[in-house]
């Protein structure tokens, strides 16, 4: 059975200081929480601290982005070793990151197997951009990532996928739940074939795109649907804190 999962990517938001007061806020609401995995991804300056916060809590932590080398000379970079005394998960292949900053499906995948090798547990995001939605291609696009960004790593099971279509990232335009629901079925199949149908079945595929408040229902209602990465609405306390009742509540009932 695979546990519900509901991740706040918080991007280039918050100081330090407004980083910890959002915690703050958030903090006892959302560790009460059962029945859903609970993971903040603050910038990077805020890792420690928010580590801390967290002590005792059952609240995970996650970083939005490393580097795919362990140590050395590349300034301004930030380590896999590093991140593993303070995180769990790593956000990697996210759409900003890939278009904004060229990662190709290349780095993408040592980043990857980085990750795996320092236990820390990849959010690999997958996505077509609007154009290839509108040319047909998102299955083409989605097969494309998976097959190369999961490249030369042995089946595993201690990583998340995140659906996130480009065109419904902080557009307010979300994907329908079936829409999302059909293309989560479709990357499951793609790990089927890539890897076997056992961690396929066990992997989970989070949606993300535009989320809210009020259309989490839509996506966690269908079961192909294993959880959320939410981006803008992470930023609110009480509607993160509400997507994630939301979901253990749904998720609850639907198995
Ligand atoms: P929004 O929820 O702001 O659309 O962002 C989604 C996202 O990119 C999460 O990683």
């Amino acid at each position: 059975m695979r546990s519900p999962f509901v991740a706040g990517n918080w991007k280039m938001n918050t100081t330090a200081t407004e980083a910890e007061k959002l915690v703050l806020e958030m903090l006892d609401k959302l560790d009460r929480i059962k029945g859903a995995e609970k993971v903040l991804c603050p910038p990077f300056v805020s890792l420690v601290a928010i580590n801390m916060m967290l002590q005792g809590s059952s609240i995970k932590l996650g970083a939005q982005n490393m580097y795919f080398e362990t140590e050395g000379a590349y300034t301004g970079e930030i380590s896999p070793v590093m991140l593993s005394e303070l995180c769990e998960f790593v956000i990697l292949g996210h759409s900003e990151r890939r278009w904004y900053f060229g990662e190709t499906d290349e780095i993408v995948n040592k980043k990857v197997k980085a990750a795996l090798a320092n236990r820390l547990q990849p959010i690999l995001c997958v996505g077509e951009r609007l154009a290839e939605k509108e040319a047909g291609k998102t299955e083409d696009v989605i097969n494309r990532q998976v097959t190369a960004d999961f490249k030369g790593i042995e089946p595993v099971s201690n990583l998340v996928i995140a659906y996130e279509p480009v065109w419904a990232i902080g557009t307010g335009k979300a994907a329908s739940g079936e829409q999302a629901a059909a293309t989560i079925q479709f990357i499951r199949d793609a790990l089927a074939k890539l890897w076997n149908k056992s961690i396929a079945q066990d992997l989970r595929i989070l949606y993300g795109g535009s989320v809210t408040s009020a259309n989490i229902a839509e996506f966690i209602a269908h079961p192909e649907i294993d959880g959320a990465l939410v981006g803008g609405a992470s930023l609110k306390s009480e509607d993160f804190v509400s997507i994630v009742e939301q979901t253990a509540e749904i998720k609850g009932r639907v198995k």
